[in-house]
């Protein structure tokens, strides 16, 4: 693996700093204490090419690498998690998964208005009671000749009501089990389609998480992604992208906390000297800084890899599983450093803490990755 970065990709974290710093920063203890989604920030993404950062330039993307993706992501979440939930979503799993599996009419109708920024996808596969265990899809998606009849309900869905699309996973042929299901894109118009009650969540309160529910909604059979029963492994596929997408911002909340807990550490006194002069405070940022470089490692490896075209599933369960890991550890220690200071809002790292649980949970638990992980390494 190249360690050095090119112009280009030092150039779009720069980029994506700016943004962050200049745009997401001034609005954000804001944002989560209302429970605000950025929308007009998140259009300003788009325009920037953020969006739809690593689809091919003729579909409306920005033809650029996972690596510079990671690193935007890096730069975001330092700052607002909650707009690069919605960034991860869009990206790594609605554009890649109709970039790479969807038809050629599908990638015009539905993918260039989702790279270019104009509209917001969502992924729809968790439900009630189908979370990690997600063979066990409960909506149903019932093939009535030229289109499926969908029921059901999906739950925890990012940017529910701000998106526009929606790639709804379902099951189809409850016989065949995983090979029975189905992914169809479904537009929020769609008769019989309802966005139910908002999330009050503990952290990422920016990024709107709501229920969903299909009732008797007619999706085109031209709305189906890939062949019949490839629903499941389609979900699978997109979901270990994703994973770079979320390694990517647990090492943001992480690195973002780490700052300020040095620039913290460097402005109070205590005992007569800064505090980072003395060992206790000294060693809790050596192992911050070795633990986010490590984390950091993982997620361009998996990136790297991803780019390379090839394989990058374990890699990318790795990544997700230790960054998130590192931000949920090293979260609580920036606020530790910073004392009663860290407590409130107003000096960012409280949020921070609150932002990364949830990087343990989504887009698969630290325990679904151990089981893709452990299946890997015995396989081997
Ligand atoms: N690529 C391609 N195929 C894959 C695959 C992958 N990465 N992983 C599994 N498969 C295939 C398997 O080969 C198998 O196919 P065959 O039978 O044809 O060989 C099939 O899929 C079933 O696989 P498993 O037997 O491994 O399935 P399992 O029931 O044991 O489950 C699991 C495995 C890893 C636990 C999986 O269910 C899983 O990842 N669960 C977590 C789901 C998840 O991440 N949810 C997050 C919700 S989305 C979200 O959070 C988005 C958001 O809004 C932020």
């Amino acid at each position: 693996m190249n360690l050095n970065l090119t112009e280009e990709q030092l150039a779009v974290r720069d980029a994506a700093r700016d943004f962050a710093q200049n745009v997401l920063k001034p609005g954000v203890i804001e944002r989560d204490r209302d429970q605000r989604f950025p929308a007009d920030e998140i259009r300003q993404l788009g325009e920037l090419g953020f969006m739809g950062m690593m689809v091919d330039p003729q579909y409306g993307g920005s033809g650029m690498d996972t690596v510079s993706y990671v690193l935007a992501m890096e730069e975001i979440s330092k700052v607002d998690a909650s707009a690069s939930v919605c960034m991860s979503v869009n990206n790594s799993l609605v554009c890649y998964g109709l970039q790479e599996f969807g038809t050629e009419e599908q990638k015009q109708k539905f993918l260039v208005p989702l790279a270019s920024g104009q509209k917001i996808g969502a992924f729809c596969l968790s439900e009630p009671e189908a979370g990690s265990d997600a063979t066990s899809q409960r909506t149903t998606a019932v093939d009535m000749g030229d289109h499926y009849l969908l029921n059901g309900t999906k739950n925890w869905i990012t940017n529910g009501n701000s998106a526009s699309t929606y790639l709804v996973i379902a099951q189809t042929d409850p016989e065949k089990g995983h090979r029975g299901i189905n992914a169809l894109i479904v537009e929020r118009d769609m008769p019989g389609f309802q966005i139910g009650a908002k999330e009050d969540k503990l952290g990422i309160r920016g990024s709107d998480t709501h229920t969903l529910m299909f009732q008797d909604v007619k999706v085109p059979k031209e709305n189906r992604i890939g062949e019949d029963g490839f629903g499941f492994k389609f979900a699978m596929k997109t979901l270990s992208g994703g994973r770079i997408g979320i390694a990517a911002q647990a090492l943001g909340i992480a690195s973002g906390a780490m700052e300020l807990a040095i620039a913290y550490s460097k402005e109070r006194k205590a005992f007569g000297k800064e505090i980072h002069k003395h060992q206790a405070i000294g060693f809790k940022l050596a192992d911050m800084a070795t633990q986010i470089e490590a984390a950091r490692l993982l997620t361009l490896k998996s990136a790297a890899l991803k780019d390379a075209g090839e394989n990058y599933d374990l890699a990318s369960s790795m990544a997700k599983l230790y960054a998130s890991e590192v931000a949920m550890k090293q979260t609580v220690e920036a606020v530790q450093i910073h004392g009663g200071y860290g407590y409130v809002k107003e000096y960012h790292v409280e949020r921070l803490m609150r932002d990364a649980k949830i990087t343990q949970i989504y887009e698969g638990t630290s325990e679904v990755q151990k089981i893709v992980i452990s299946r890997a390494v015995l396989s081997e």
